[in-house]
């Protein structure tokens, strides 16, 4: 198995304090890196905030940390957000893709963390790659629809990618030290999330507000559906292959409903080197912003004897349909992932909508794969137009039949 490629040095090491761009703020990636950035002012130091349509959170952030560059969705949002900004602060406010695009190449900005969600965040993110930036990559969705080329532009640019999901993160702190060639296994954890005790009748019937509810994390509504079904462990699986260059039947998962050991690296001799901490994004956040030197998150600490037991059991993939289907979409080619991440935005956004029911995502993701045969996928263009087509064709599915 090959070492991470656009980590293949790790050497990032920028002594005293280290500028930050972070894009998508205002959601549950953000806030939490913002609490970091706090607790750390002599480490890291915000230039750019983005978010797109809560407005109001973005203005208390900018009033807090006073970044020189705010980013948001259209003109109409940039104008709210002028209102709502303290006398003598008047920092340049960018404005959507383009402007998320420039914030996320800022010489001013040494990091980029990219936390906005879904494929919306595709762009900038590796507009961060092609500047040779060091991205703090919390968007998965970017890596399922662009891996090779992400792992192409690193290889030219010397862009350096710094996994924020806490089950790539637990695998790059277990590679740590050790020789990434002999790692021959990786095992990815899964909560199970809110219906992993449900029985198939109760899964089919399930409300949005039970599938928003995930007994470990708090997150976005879309990541947090995403659980509920296990697409998100489907989504980590692609996301592993393109990190750390590793085959599909490399990569493992394991359902472990305390969610303390966040994922494992299995050796050639046997020994699976795993990384434990509380369930809190802070600390895989933390340790991207501050890497390779570990910052002051100060949460309670992990006390395995107030636990006492740690569970492990095999996933469903007859009650969790999607987590086979993600495999089944990697498998199948370059293309398949890109209709694969389409359909379940369409479908996860219909659902909580209450136009299609709970297993209706997967239904709807299936119906969208098999209708599709397999095209190539040259650059990002090609990615942007077999994204917008399958988001298209998704809602006209949607709007012919019950899903
Ligand atoms: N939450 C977690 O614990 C977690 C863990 C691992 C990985 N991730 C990944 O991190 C990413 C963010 O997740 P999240 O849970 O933080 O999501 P979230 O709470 O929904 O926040 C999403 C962010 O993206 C912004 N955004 C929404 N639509 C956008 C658009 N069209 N263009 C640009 N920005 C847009 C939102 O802005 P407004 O709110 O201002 O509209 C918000 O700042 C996802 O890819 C997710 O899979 C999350």
């Amino acid at each position: 198995m090959k070492y991470i490629s656009g980590l293949s040095s790790p050497v990032f090491d920028r002594p005293g304090q280290r500028t930050l761009a972070i894009l998508g703020s205002t959601g549950s990636i953000g806030t939490s890196a913002l609490k970091v950035v706090a607790k750390n002012t002599g480490d890291l130091k915000v230039v750019a905030l983005a978010g797109a349509r809560n407005v109001a959170l973005l203005a208390r952030q900018a009033e807090t940390f006073r970044p020189a560059y705010l980013g948001v969705l259209n003109e109409a949002k940039a104008e709210e957000l002028r209102a709502l900004l303290p006398g003598g602060y008047a920092p340049r406010i960018l404005v959507g893709q383009e402007g998320y695009t420039a914030m996320a190449t800022l010489p001013e900005a040494d990091l980029i963390l990219a936390a906005q969600v879904g494929a919306a965040g595709l762009v900038p993110a590796l507009a961060a790659a092609r500047a040779g930036k060091v991205l703090c990559l919390a968007n998965k969705e970017a890596l399922v629809l662009a891996g090779d080329l992400f792992r192409r532009t690193c290889r030219v640019s010397g862009a350096v990618i710094l996994p924020v999901d806490s089950e790539h993160n637990a695998l790059f702190q277990a590679y740590a030290g050790h020789d990434g060639r002999q790692a021959c296994r990786l095992i990815l954890t899964a909560s199970g999330g809110p219906f992993r005790a449900k029985s198939l009748q109760e899964i089919q019937a399930a409300t949005p507000a039970q599938a928003l509810k995930h007994p470990n994390w708090s997150m976005g509504a879309k990541i947090s559906i995403d659980s509920a079904t296990m697409m998100n462990k489907g989504l980590e699986i692609i996301e592993a292959v393109h990190l750390y260059g590793a085959s599909l039947d490399e990569v493992d998962v394991v359902v472990h409903p305390q969610s303390i050991v966040h994922s494992l690296v299995e050796y050639e001799d046997g020994s699976q080197l795993a990384h434990l901490g509380m369930p809190d994004m802070e600390i895989p956040i933390g340790y991207c912003l501050g890497y390779p030197h570990r910052l002051h998150i100060g949460l309670e600490r992990l006390d395995l004897a107030k636990i006492g037991t740690l569970t492990f059991e095999a996933p469903d993939l007859l009650r969790f349909p999607c987590l086979g289907l993600a495999r089944e979409a990697l498998a199948a080619g370059p293309s398949h992932p890109v209709v694969l991440n389409a359909a379940n935005e369409i479908a996860v956004q219909a659902f909580l909508d209450g136009r299609i029911s709970f297993p209706g995502i997967a239904r709807l993701i299936e119906h969208m794969l098999c209708k599709h045969s397999l095209t190539s996928m040259h650059d990002l263009e090609d990615i942007l137009d077999l994204d917008a087509q399958t988001r298209t064709r998704s809602e006209e599915a949607i709007g012919k039949s019950e899903w």
